[in-house]
């Protein structure tokens, strides 16, 4: 059945319930992908500088090829023995610093933070878990209370072991050396101690993604890793947004914040779009966690995923995609620069790598935001042929986050658009 766009936007309320979130005024359907470009079912062709999960690229044929092979010979789950899974580890882990040794594979990032939530509570015998309060990292009942915009009415009561500190934001509240967000997220490791939850861990995406990409200075994470170490808790670092290479200068962005986080979480990225997540730590914590509670995952790991996940790795390296993330990412900076000396709305330029954007203000002095305007300038972008979207607690930062084969060319043909919708939506 083909359906008119009226049609399925009228079906999806009807088949899937309300409240399914789509993007733009005027939603997308998008029938085809290829590189770093879509096509809608007119035939319109779109530049994609939004989408994350097909990292190496929309239908990129050396994961559509890997995938392929592996669904046409075996596709089982991990209670039977397969070489896929332990070399994808193997090479994964291979990667990352030797204490980041021993994975367990998932579906999604929510099951992977679920996991990691669940290990600190198995090292550490506590439950306070400390997270910013504009973060996102996923749907469980637990990992939901991660998102203080989301905290339910209902939710097992869970919320009590929760705690929030002010996400950094280096255009409002700078805080170059990260020793302020260090003695918040102290302020709340006494308070969870002092009140009986005791503290397991704090979460944080080390580049901020959801909370906007604050420019924090690399190393910036190392006040505040002490800060739980000292107090006996783990650090888990969420890379599901951050990690394979985005922000350009390394694979892992705790690299680039200057610690190593005893959990990992991983997702999106990391097959391209087949539906693969996972956790990395140290074989002790992974031990712990195992011998605490029961854990099966029917799908995570089976040989289809691990072999999409396994081309992903392997594109990355092969076509020197964190090399590219670099090189375009300081292009785009520039270009970005060079158009915030023209446009006034443009309060703030950030990102490091492929994760770039700006912040839009009504007023550079007060640095009111401009969420309204922000909205309009990605519908009339997305008019335009050009993908992207807004994030932050204010929802008016550009949020442009391209697949990693983007271009210098692609990059310019972004930067040229939004000059002209910049000047216009000014007029
Ligand atoms: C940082 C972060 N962690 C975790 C998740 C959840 O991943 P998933 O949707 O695969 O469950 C998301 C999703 O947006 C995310 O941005």
């Amino acid at each position: 059945m083909t359906r008119t766009t009226s049609q399925l936007i009228a079906d999806r309320t009807r088949l899937m319930g309300p409240n399914v979130s789509t993007f733009y005024d005027e939603p997308v359907h998008f029938v085809k992908g290829e590189g770093v470009w879509l096509w809608d079912a007119d035939g319109r062709k779109y530049l994609d500088c939004y989408n994350n999960v097909p990292h190496v690229g929309h239908c990129n044929p050396r994961v559509v090829d890997a995938i392929c092979r592996q669904a046409s010979t075996l596709n089982t789950h991990t209670r039977y023995l397969h070489d896929g899974i332990l070399d994808y580890i193997e090479r994964l882990t291979g990667t990352m610093d030797a204490s980041l040794d021993t994975a367990i594979l998932t579906c999604t990032g929510s099951e992977a933070n679920d996991i990691a939530l669940r290990m600190a509570e198995a090292v550490t015998g506590k439950r306070g878990i400390i997270a910013t309060d504009a973060t996102y990292h996923g749907n469980t009942s637990l990992v939901s209370q991660l998102s203080k915009s989301n905290v339910p009415t209902v939710g097992f009561g869970l919320g009590q072991y929760f705690r929030f500190v002010d996400a950094p934001d280096s255009y409002r509240r700078p805080d170059p050396d990260g020793t302020g967000f260090a003695a918040k997220v102290a302020a709340q490791i006494d308070s969870l101690e002092q009140d009986g939850t005791g503290f397991a861990a704090l979460v944080v995406c080390p580049y901020f993604l959801n909370e906007g990409f604050p420019d924090n200075p690399d190393g910036w994470l190392k006040p505040v890793a002490d800060a739980v170490r000292k107090a006996g808790g783990m650090l888990i670092c969420d890379e599901v947004q951050s990690g394979f290479g985005r922000t350009g200068t390394h694979l892992w962005a705790h690299e680039k914040m200057g610690v190593v986080p005893d959990i990992m979480v991983l997702g999106k990225p990391m097959a391209n779009g087949h539906p693969v997540g996972g956790v990395v730590a140290n074989r002790d914590i992974v031990k712990a966690f195992r011998s605490g509670y029961r854990y099966f995952n029917t799908f995570g790991g089976n040989p289809v995923s691990c072999a999409a996940a396994m081309a992903v790795l392997e594109e990355i390296e092969t076509q020197n995609l964190v090399a590219n993330a670099n090189t375009v990412g300081d292009h785009a900076r520039s270009r970005l620069t060079a158009l915030a000396a023209k446009h006034e709305v443009i309060g703030d330029v950030r990102g490091s790598g492929l994760i770039f954007g700006a912040e839009l203000v009504t007023d550079r002095t007060t640095k009111a935001p401009a969420s309204d305007l922000t909205d309009r300038i990605i519908n009339e972008m997305r008019h335009r042929g050009i993908i992207h979207s807004k994030l932050g607690r204010h929802k008016n930062t550009l949020k442009i986050r391209p697949p990693m084969p983007f271009s210098i060319e692609n990059a310019d043909l972004l930067f040229d658009t939004l000059d002209d919708v910049l000047t216009k939506a000014n007029k």
